[in-house]
């Protein structure tokens, strides 16, 4: 069966579960929300594009998306789709336009809020400006089944404030040391500093599923050896000229190429996330991000 073909019966098999066992019908982000970040210690590792391609997979899975650009420092997922967003973040933080007002629909029918780069203030967002954007949104009124949360790279306040924010995190990362070593020290931090306790490592741009598990390992091993921390491994995406090719592009790769390795890949990955739910979040979670964050580390 071809990619398209795999899309189809995966969108049936939700719609049959959905039949029988009907979601409630609620309003904006709720308790079932899956709210995501896609984060990394290094930059470069494939964040915007796995966050990007997950988003569109799911999407063609009938799921309801918020792709959130939230690397305030080189914000990047309007050039990777191709997109001349009119307003983005900066509007909301300055009052200027509601969220909704800004956020565009991308391929597929996924919901975007886009952000801007070379703003200086918006490289670091100020407890103000952090309490706008969780206000607005948790006061979305939209249903949404996923949103992810695309940060910057490294362990500057915004891109741990975003982590904090989201109740899952993805670190991703590459074979090259660096990588590993940068993705360890982000861990640390939200792990000792914010009481992180659960990240699930995706290995990107590797030849082999073997050298993944490799890569994943010497990680692993650092953080329990060092941190007495489990970290879990989500799954690995194959180096693949198409993605280079999809960003010159300016399309998604899940779109251009849905048979391709790196999107197979990705497809496995997605579903494994949609079945492996975690346990229930904590009480408090109800909303869309908690506010306590922002106190604790709000400046
Ligand atoms: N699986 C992959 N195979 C080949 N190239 C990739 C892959 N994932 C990402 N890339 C390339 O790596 C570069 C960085 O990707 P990007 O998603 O912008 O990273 P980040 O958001 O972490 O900075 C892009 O040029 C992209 O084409
Ligand atoms: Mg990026």
């Amino acid at each position: 069966m071809d990619q398209a073909g795999v899309l189809r019966e995966m969108k049936k098999m939700e719609d049959k579960i959905s039949k029988i066992n009907p979601l409630p019908e609620q309003k904006g982000c709720n308790e079932d929300t899956r709210v995501i970040a896609i984060t990394s210690g290094k930059g470069g590792v494939g964040k915007t594009n796995i966050a990007a391609n997950f988003s569109y997979i799911l999407s063609m899975m009938g799921k309801r998306i918020l792709l959130i650009d939230a690397d305030t420092g080189l914000a990047n997922i309007d050039v990777l789709l191709g997109i001349t967003p009119e307003y983005n973040l900066c509007h909301v933080l300055h009052g200027e336009k509601t969220l909704s007002e800004v956020i565009i629909q991308g391929p597929g029918g996924i919901k975007i809020l886009p952000s801007a780069s070379g703003i200086q203030q918006m490289a670091e967002l100020s407890k103000g400006q952090k309490l706008t954007l969780l206000d607005a949104l948790n006061d979305l009124n939209e249903r949404l089944d996923f949103v992810f949360i695309d940060t910057g790279a490294g362990i500057a306040g915004n891109v741990m404030y975003f982590n904090m924010a989201a109740k899952e995190i993805i670190v991703v990362v590459s074979s090259e040391p660096t990588s590993l070593t940068d993705a360890y020290a982000l861990i640390k931090i939200l792990y000792q500093g914010y009481s992180e306790k659960r990240f699930m490592i995706l290995v990107n741009m590797v030849k082999t599923s073997n050298e993944a598990r490799s890569v994943f390992r010497k990680l692993s091993n650092a953080t329990d050896h060092f941190l007495n921390l489990s970290v879990e491994y989500l799954g690995h995406v194959p180096c693949d000229n198409g993605v280079p090719e999809a960003v010159k592009k300016q399309h998604l790769l899940a779109d251009i190429f849905p048979s391709s390795k790196a999107t197979r890949c990705l497809f496995s990955i997605a579903k494994k996330l949609c079945q492996e739910r975690p346990g229930p979040y904590e009480s408090g979670t109800m909303k869309f991000f908690s506010k306590a964050i922002v106190d604790r580390d709000g400046k």
